[in-house]
């Protein structure tokens, strides 16, 4: 396919902010929150941002120049650049980790439409935190409503896949990424405004640096990984629609900023409000969907109707971050099909929304009626997220440096990083020794801390 017949994003924003729906998403406002709160606040965010310089942003603009150079999906992209040789198979890796991590993604991005009916329709007030435990173990134990949800979400993805680059991707991109910026700093600001956030607020802001660990380091870095949608070819994708002159360097660190800050609100958001109310910031993966429904009621109890706003909207938002996350991943499968196999946009977006939807059904079901079908203590939802998020994004990670910093012709990182302003050579050269040195061994240790070996 030649660059003339592709697809471009129509403007520089509107790249920035397609790559940046990609990587906010369910990884900044439910994962972020859950780590910061088991890895003692303030240290562990520093840790992270540290890991956002050191390794997210010199990994992205990898993935970028990757994408862009060759113009092409991410399997092809490897072909393009390293023809006849076995790198082909990072770009094939990256597309099955987006098949199968949209799966299950979706099972979770369906239950926040549920909650977010939830809050619409009122239902939280006047629940005790028993009756929250029990009401989201009842909804994932039930068949029928989280696969409702999730197929609805996959519909929703697939609506948006089939409107194309520009109108469907970058253009709900401009408009759902300002509008949960907005909503995400009011509900920091009330949550702030508490009665009894102070402790809230020195948790997430004054590091205890006696907290910091080699365990701290290394899940900072896995959460790096998975926040900015690093090692699967999402964001190698999406460079492929970037205008030949978008700078790089400075997209990826605008992405990675954006990310940041919608991670830090999320924190802003939960922690002042836990702490005001006694809640434990070590509450786990269910600090989302059980914690603050509980939260919000109780910090409310006086003012039912802005419990109602709050909760609707924040709902409202984590699913539209997800929606955006869940087009990348699409969108990485999609264009694969399409350019690979000839298939029409329309006919390849169709099989990854009902092959994805099946599996979805599956994953989804397996945390209810399923739940009894176990391997190694896993159900198959829990399997899907150890293999995609903690074995193969790190694995796409590594070999992506690697190939960039190794493998790929210096002239083309050079040109590229180069295109639409000039990269000061300290710069160029430190994002080489990065990707040759610093990264591969980084994400080696995340991928060993992962595998428990650490
Ligand atoms: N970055 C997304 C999030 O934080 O929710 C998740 C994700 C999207 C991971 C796309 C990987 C990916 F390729």
């Amino acid at each position: 396919m030649s660059d003339e017949s592709r697809a471009n994003f129509g403007s520089k924003i509107g790249a920035i902010l397609a790559a940046a729906g990609s990587a906010v998403g369910l990884g900044n406002i439910w994962r972020f929150p859950y780590q910061t709160g088991n890895d003692g606040g303030a240290a562990f965010i520093l840790v992270y941002i540290g890991c956002i310089l050191f390794f997210g942003i010199p990994v992205m603009i990898a993935e970028f120049t990757i994408g862009r150079h060759s113009r092409s999906n991410t399997a092809r992209a490897y072909q393009i650049l390293a023809p006849g040789t076995q790198w082909k198979w990072v770009g094939r890796w990256g597309v099955l980790t987006g098949f199968l991590i949209l799966s299950y993604y979706a099972v979770v991005a369906g239950w926040t439409l549920e909650y977010f009916l939830q809050a619409a329709g009122n239902s939280f007030i006047g629940k005790t935190p028993e009756q929250f435990t029990e009401s989201f173990n009842t909804f994932t134990a039930s068949p029928w409503r989280s696969v409702l949800w999730l197929v609805l979400f996959m519909f929703a993805t697939h609506f948006i896949i089939v409107k194309g680059v520009q109108q469907g991707i970058e253009r709900s991109a401009k408009i759902l990424m300002p509008v949960l910026f907005i909503l995400l700093i009011i509900m920091a600001f009330c949550s702030v405004l508490l009665p009894g956030s102070g402790p809230g607020l020195e948790f997430l802001l004054m590091p205890d640096f006696n907290k910091v660990n080699s365990g701290v380091l290394l899940s900072a870095m896995g959460q790096t990984f998975y926040s900015l949608s690093l090692g699967m070819g999402c964001l190698c994708t999406y460079a492929s629609y970037f205008q030949s002159d978008t700078n790089l360097t400075k997209t990826a660190i605008n992405v990675a900023t954006i990310d940041s800050m919608v991670a830090i609100l999320a924190g802003l958001i939960i922690f002042p409000a836990a702490f005001s109310v006694g809640i434990q910031p070590d509450a786990g993966p269910s600090l989302v969907f059980i914690t603050l429904p509980n939260v919000l009621t109780r910090a409310f109890a006086g003012l039912p109707w802005l419990t109602y706003i709050l909760s609707t909207a924040f709902y409202l938002l984590l699913a539209l971050a997800a929606l955006t996350s869940t087009i990348s991943m699409h969108e990485v499968v999609t264009v694969y099909l399409h350019e690979e196999f000839k298939m029409s946009r329309r006919k390849a977006a169709w099989l990854v929304t009902s092959i994805c939807g099946f599996i979805g059904i599956i994953c989804a079901l397996s945390m209810g009626i399923g739940k009894e079908y176990t391997l190694f203590g896993m159900t198959l939802f829990d399997i899907f997220d150890f293999v995609t998020a903690k074995l193969m994004l790190p694995i796409g990670g590594f070999f992506i440096s690697i190939f960039t910093g190794w493998y790929l012709d210096k002239k083309i990182l050079h040109d590229e990083l180069n295109s639409g302003g000039h990269l000061p050579v300290f710069l160029y050269k430190a994002i080489v020794f990065i990707l040759r040195v610093v990264a591969p061994i980084g994400i080696g240790f995340v991928f060993i801390n992962e595998l428990g070996v650490l």
